[in-house]
């Protein structure tokens, strides 16, 4: 999507399959919308009128245009109260009623740049189609191409940090959409590597099977065993002139790019969905490369350990005993809890590369996907000033995460008899925090945050690029602490 900027233009006027324009009381129709009303004969007070529109965030009206403007169709959507939530939604909603490369969105006169931008991200995400494997004119439907945008609200570089924000969403969802076939870890390196040759500042290494063994990244391997692929470990570094000496930002993210359960095998029914358990990898290696494609003066480095479950010949077993990079013996009790080995090895290399704050995001339990829903993700933290701030960053950015508990009272379920820790609880009790204290022993004691993103990073059975934005935010915050 790309956006042109009109400070001043005439919404009537302008050429678009659709244009989107903000009703907050339907009783008191202003700015473009009245216009359009006008034009219309007074259609939109009508329907208001008769409760057909409405102004809650995220309603929508459709109306045809016919010969009155050179728009083809008009969306009504709601904004409520107003703020950046709602905007979002009204974008999104909006998406929903465009069948055409070309949208016009006119905002009310009194809403905000942030307003103004969030109506343009929720129009780029809510546009997103994941087409790669339709062939044929039939089967695929027109992308959204251009957007214009009527408003004195916001500039030409906020729209392109946008634009930028859409674009690096809607790639990790691609990431998170592709099948295992054709998204293994080594094309997720590709991926990394490309991003790396293409922005200025950022450096990209693959970390692959011959250094993990030379590293002792035993963990990650394990996961590995069972499958024909390859494992990687991804690690991307950006280290900006000027960049506040005092914090290296720590990203980590799970990419299990299909994940069976290996030997522990998960059920037939829905495990398609298990391509998306790279959800994780994928909105860190994007939201890390949007960091730097922004320019953000924030040192990071973000660290993607990527590998296939599977069960096979190979594979690790249930009591097998294995040691993970920082030494930590773990016995592994269900081959299916491998999101927190394949984290463990991720997040003790980002700590020994230099990180002072980490925070992972993972598809980590299903638990999470029962306690929180796809609205919220569950956020775990060992230091509150930390967790506050990704909390914040997440509220802001429209990622939204529940702060969830940690306590040494829970250490017990990760006891084992014979190793250091175990990988799976024998209780049937607080899935997500047994994961998150055992992923808190592999950080040496940083400011350390958990993201379960299981329910919010795959609605549907398709990726919805979750942590991209809230990635964006908090490096945005870190970075204006100079
Ligand atoms: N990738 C799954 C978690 C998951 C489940 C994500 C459903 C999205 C939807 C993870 O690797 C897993 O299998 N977790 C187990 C952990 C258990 C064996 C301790 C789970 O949640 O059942
Ligand atoms: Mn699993
Ligand atoms: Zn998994």
């Amino acid at each position: 999507m790309k956006t042109t900027l009109r400070r001043t233009a005439d919404p009537l006027k302008t050429n678009a399959d659709l244009l989107v324009v903000c009703v907050s009381d339907p009783k008191k129709l202003a700015g473009p919308a009245r216009a359009v009303d006008r034009a219309f004969g007074g259609a939109l007070s009508t329907a208001a009128a008769s409760g057909d529109l409405e102004g809650g965030a995220g309603k929508l009206t459709v109306f045809h245009a016919g010969d009155r403007l050179r728009a083809s169709k008009v969306a009504a959507v709601g904004v409520g109260g107003g703020g950046t939530e709602a905007y979002r939604a009204a974008g999104r909603t909006a998406a929903g009623a465009l069948n055409g490369k070309r949208a016009a969105l006119a905002p009310p006169p009194k809403a905000t740049e942030a307003e103004v931008e969030a109506l343009v991200e929720g129009l780029g995400v809510g546009a997103y189609r994941f087409q790669r494997f339709r062939t044929g004119d039939d089967a695929r439907r027109p992308d959204l191409e251009r957007a214009v945008v009527i408003s004195e609200a916001t500039t030409r570089d906020g729209l392109e940090r946008v634009e930028r924000t859409v674009e690096a969403v809607n790639a990790a969802r691609d990431l998170a959409n592709t099948p295992g076939n054709h998204l293994t870890p080594a094309v997720l390196a590709e991926r990394a590597k490309a991003l790396g040759a293409e922005i200025p500042g950022l450096t990209v290494k693959v970390l692959g099977r011959a250094q993990l063994e030379r590293m002792g990244a035993g963990a990650l391997l394990a996961v590995a065993r069972g499958s024909a692929e390859d494992p990687a470990m991804i690690v991307l570094r950006h280290r900006p002139k000027g960049a506040a000496p005092a914090r290296v930002l720590g990203l980590v993210g799970k990419a299990v790019t299909f994940d069976t359960g290996g030997i522990s095998i998960k059920p037939s029914g829905g495990m398609e969905e298990m391509k998306l358990d790279m959800a994780g990898g994928a909105a860190v290696l994007e939201g890390a490369a949007l960091l730097a494609r922004l320019q953000v003066p924030v040192e990071f480095i973000a660290v993607i350990p990527a590998a296939e479950n599977m069960p096979g010949g190979r594979a690790v077993k249930p009591g097998d005993v294995i040691t993970a990079m920082n030494g930590t013996t773990i016995e592994v009790i269900n081959t299916d809890a491998e999101g927190r080995l394949v984290l463990a090895d991720g997040l003790a290399h980002a700590v020994r590369e230099g990180a002072t704050h980490v925070v992972d995001f993972a598809t980590l339990t299903g638990a999470i996907v029962v306690a929180l829903g796809e609205v919220y993700a569950g956020l775990f933290g060992s230091d509150d000033a930390w967790t506050e701030e990704v909390r914040a960053a997440g509220e802001a950015s429209g990622d939204l995460a529940w702060h969830m508990p940690m306590h040494p009272d829970y250490d017990p379920l990760i006891r084992s008899r014979v190793a250091d820790l175990a990988n799976a609880a024998k209780k049937r009790q607080a899935g997500p925090v047994y994961a998150a204290q055992f992923l808190a022993e592999f950080t040496e004691g940083v400011p350390f945050c958990h993201v379960d993103i299981a329910g919010t990073g795959m609605v549907d059975g398709a990726g919805t690029g979750f942590g991209v934005r809230l990635i964006r935010a908090l490096g945005e915050g870190v970075a204006s602490e100079r």
